[in-house]
């Protein structure tokens, strides 16, 4: 069958109209916030230890727990944690020192820590290795326990994209 040259084009405008007209648009998945090209979020399904809960950050998008290293992402990104919950963020003690200089963000190449926020009596000494926030008087304050406690995940992860 003859197709005049005509048809040909305009089909190719068509097709050509929309692989151009498509535009791609990141979003965060519902329930995480939106800072600095990732987004934060918590998952509240249940209370893990450490190790566990990195594990569902990496099943969730490909995420780490939080690098919370200044105090506005601090604020910021935190925005819809529950308040009464305690969270792991992704500082860990991996040199096993007894002060606050054995802590770095794991999933950053162990970068050193320099924004901090510690409650009370924090870093403490020993076995407690890695850290979780916990609400108290208008901020989330860092504290230590054992890695093998329990706590929520607070992740990290890429935007997600769609094109429309
Ligand atoms: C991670 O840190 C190590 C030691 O400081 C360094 O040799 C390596 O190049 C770093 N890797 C990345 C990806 O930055
Ligand atoms: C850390 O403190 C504990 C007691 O809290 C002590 O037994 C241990 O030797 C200390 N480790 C280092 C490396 O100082
Ligand atoms: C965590 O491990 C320590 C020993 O390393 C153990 O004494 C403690 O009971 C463990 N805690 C939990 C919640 O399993
Ligand atoms: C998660 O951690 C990995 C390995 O450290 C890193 O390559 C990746 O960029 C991190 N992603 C996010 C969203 O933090």
């Amino acid at each position: 069958m003859f197709i005049p040259f005509i048809w040909v084009f305009f089909i190719y405008r068509l097709l050509h109209y929309h692989v151009t007209a498509s535009h791609i648009v990141s979003f965060c998945p519902l329930n995480y916030i939106s800072y600095d090209n990732l987004c934060y979020g918590p998952i509240e399904s249940g209370q893990a230890k450490f190790s566990s809960a990195m594990f569902e950050c990496y099943q969730n998008g490909g995420g780490n727990l939080t690098e919370l290293d200044t105090l506005h992402k601090m604020v910021y990104a935190t925005q819809n944690l529950n308040i009464y919950r305690e969270y792991w963020i992704g500082l860990r003690d991996v040199f096993n020192r007894n002060s606050s200089e054995g802590f770095v963000w794991i999933q950053n190449n162990r970068t050193a820590v320099h924004f901090t926020n510690w409650g009370t009596l924090e870093p403490s000494d020993g076995d407690n290795d890695c850290v979780y926030i916990k609400h108290g008087s208008a901020s989330w304050f860092w504290y230590t326990r054992q890695c093998n406690g329990s706590a929520y995940a607070f992740c990290q992860r890429g935007d997600e994209y769609h094109t429309d």
